[in-house]
């Protein structure tokens, strides 16, 4: 057989930056079969659909034989009447990890480096890597917070996307105002800061900015929202970006076409449209947080504030431990080997079953 015939006994050449790729992990299901198992590992919503929203979803399933609305056009219009931005400052996708990985696609390629704190979001490290570009992680402090000022003195001539995750996932902890508006200042102009809001919803601390603020007169600034946490949309696969044009338009660009189900896309427009109720909810997650957090402490475990929809227990060398513990007590918790564990709050049930399993474990 001949050389250029098309047959050869070679695998297919694939991009050499994805050798070593880290693989995503999804939070464990709630294993079958048990007494009693609750997911707690993949910060989701308990709540089941709201009525209304599962009518409007299942009526756009009539449709399906069709493309999307590839414009997404009555969710951007919605969006920049909630937010009171411009439609041309909104780019919607596949959650907003697809938005991410259209920003990356959109500023960085090889030879370029992607700033973010770490731990933080796990698909940072993957999404970069796959763009061919180079991670700079920096450390959390002690407190297990953003250390802004080591991020602004990580910035090279080759930085071209920082990510700034508020608040952070997987420690909860969340960067203040002035700290971040002073890191904004420092960062050259032509260096995108994406602040990743992916559970604004659950801040309570008014010190903590909203993203959407600060990007209105910083050209440089994106911000990232999902409908997949607040607003209970995690299996729909919905997220947008607020950035202004130049920005906007690249993602537009890099975006799978018809990403976003027509399902998602009206989902999406229920869901704002019935904000009043789930943010609700949120406002009972919350509460369960509080309850939650105050609940570890007593038992005598050092918690870091969160303003998110989960807790974070560093636990080192215990942390395989430690989830396992939960696992036997019925409920899965999201465990990082060697660092720590990261509980999502659920149900009153299952946040009650964790607290007992905390609590068993610390008495040993
Ligand atoms: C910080 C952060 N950003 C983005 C996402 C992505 O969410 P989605 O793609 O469902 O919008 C997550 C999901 O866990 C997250 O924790």
């Amino acid at each position: 057989m001949s050389e250029t015939s098309g047959t050869s006994t070679g695998s297919p050449k694939l991009r050499a930056e994805l050798d070593g790729v880290p693989t995503y992990k999804p939070g464990k299901p709630a294993a079958a079969g048990g007494p009693v198992a609750f997911k707690l590992s993949s910060n989701e919503n308990p709540y089941p659909p709201l009525p209304g929203v599962m009518e409007t979803t299942l009526a756009a399933a009539a449709n399906f034989n069709r493309y999307p609305d590839m414009a997404c056009t009555g969710l951007t219009e919605e969006l920049a009447n909630r937010f009171g931005v411009p439609v041309s400052h909104l780019a919607t996708g596949t959650g907003s990890v697809g938005v991410a990985q259209s920003l990356l696609q959109s500023t960085s390629g090889p030879g370029d480096e992607v700033i973010y704190a770490w731990r933080s979001f796990e698909a940072y490290p993957i999404i970069t890597q796959i763009s061919g570009a180079t991670s700079v992680q920096v450390p959390l402090t002690e407190g297990e917070v953003h250390d802004l000022d080591a991020m602004a003195e990580a910035i090279t001539d080759r930085t071209r996307l920082i990510f700034v995750c508020n608040p952070n996932n997987p420690t909860g902890t969340a960067v203040r105002r002035a700290e971040l508006e002073r890191f904004l200042d420092r960062v050259p102009s032509d260096v995108l800061v994406v602040i990743d809001e992916a559970y604004r919803e659950f801040v309570r601390d008014t010190d903590i900015p909203d993203g959407i603020e600060l990007y209105r007169d910083r050209p440089n600034v994106a911000v990232l929202r999902t409908f997949s946490k607040a607003y209970g949309l995690a299996g729909l696969r919905v997220g947008f970006a607020v950035a202004h044009e130049p920005v906007a338009a690249a993602l537009r660009k890099t975006a799978v076409p018809f990403g976003v189900s027509q399902l998602a896309q009206d989902a999406a427009v229920a869901s704002l449209r019935a904000e009043d109720e789930l943010l609700g909810r949120v406002g009972s997650l919350v509460a369960e947080r509080e309850r939650v957090h105050a609940g570890l402490v007593a038992q005598g475990w050092t918690v870091p504030d969160t303003q998110a929809n989960f807790v974070w227990l560093r636990l080192g060398e215990r942390t395989m431990d430690f989830a396992a513990e939960c696992e036997r007590h019925g409920v899965m918790v999201r465990p990082f080997a060697g660092e720590g564990v990261r509980v999502t709050i659920g149900e009153t049930e299952a946040n009650d079953l964790f607290l007992k399993a905390a609590e068993g474990f610390r008495k040993g």
